[in-house]
């Protein structure tokens, strides 16, 4: 299995353009500290490769990816599809990018995902006249992330926190939990696997499970502890209440993550997270407990 991480910030990226908090400052200063939204592409067969969610900056990030770049006919491109694993503005905007693509976009989704999709920011009716969406569900029923390929991709069930926009649609308990997912993929010839998990708002069994198996674990590392998001005034909720576990702390992902057998990185940081400075000391903390911070650009064979 072949990724490449195209992005490793949360909602806003670094810098986010109305914000001159110490991250997203030293982010203009420092143009290396720059980090795009969070996304994966991963390679599902020889020339097709798949999005792990659609940030609005897909455009840079495939100009920044040469598995990515179009050819050589005029109008072929190796993008063939957007695996979702939430409905997240950050995570979802890209397709709207995704405009141009004159044989469609395939787009794996839960079925409460491609409900706020379709009905909350109306993608559907939105893209029709330029372009066709392939919906496909997906679940925890691993299944072939494209035809003929190795790779097999499933979605095991994290929590049913919903995007604000879709805080009004009906409620459907039987699909709640299906709002934000962590994503497996497993490659059959090699057996590596992936778990891909930027929104964590809980840990539950079936994730420890997963993560317990992958041999490569991608989480979110969104807020550095609880009380950052309050402590530096952008909110009135902690990091738990915003739907993402904090790294350190009693109840952080740290400890947990340091527990597995696998290789594991974090990602989706925000720009008020202390990781946006590369000198922080808590990149020490993390390397002690044998855990690393995703970078964009960042190449994982499995
Ligand atoms: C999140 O990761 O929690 C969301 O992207 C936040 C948001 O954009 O509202
Ligand atoms: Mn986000
Ligand atoms: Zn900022």
């Amino acid at each position: 299995m072949l990724l490449r991480v195209l992005g490793t910030a949360a909602g806003g990226g670094l810098p986010q353009w109305n914000c001159a908090c110490p991250g997203c400052s030293g982010a203009r200063a420092h143009p290396g500290r720059r980090r795009r939204h969070a996304s994966l592409a991963v390679r599902a067969t020889e020339g097709h490769w798949y999005l792990v969610n659609a940030t609005p900056d897909l455009g840079d990030q495939i100009e920044d990816c040469p598995e990515l770049h179009p050819g050589p006919r005029p109008r072929q491109t190796p993008l063939a599809g957007v695996v979702l694993t939430d409905a997240e503005l950050d995570h979802t905007l890209g397709i709207a990018r995704l405009r141009e693509a004159a044989g469609g976009v395939d787009v794996l989704a839960t079925a409460p995902v491609r409900r706020a999709l379709l009905d909350g920011l109306h993608l559907g009716d939105v893209l029709g006249p330029y372009t066709t969406l392939r919906w496909r569900g997906l679940d925890a029923e691993p299944m072939p992330l494209a035809e003929g390929s190795p790779l097999t991709v499933s979605a095991v069930p994290v929590s049913a926190k919903r995007p604000r926009y879709a805080a009004g649609m009906d409620a459907d308990a039987a699909l709640d939990a299906a709002w934000v997912v962590a994503l497996r993929l497993t490659d059959r010839e090699t057996g590596g696997s992936l778990l891909y998990a930027p929104a964590l708002a809980a840990w539950p069994d079936a994730f420890q499970r997963a993560a317990a198996e992958a041999d490569c674990v991608i989480v979110d590392g969104t807020f550095w502890d609880d009380e950052e998001p309050r402590r530096s005034g952008f909110s009135t909720r902690t990091a738990t209440g915003m739907g993402h576990l904090p790294i350190d702390g009693p109840g952080g992902t740290a400890k947990r993550l340091a527990e597995l057998p696998g290789r594991c990185l974090y990602t989706h940081l925000n720009n008020t997270n202390p990781l946006a400075d590369p000198a922080a000391p808590q990149y020490e903390a993390l390397a002690g407990l044998g855990l690393e911070v995703a970078a964009d650009g960042m190449v994982i064979e499995l």
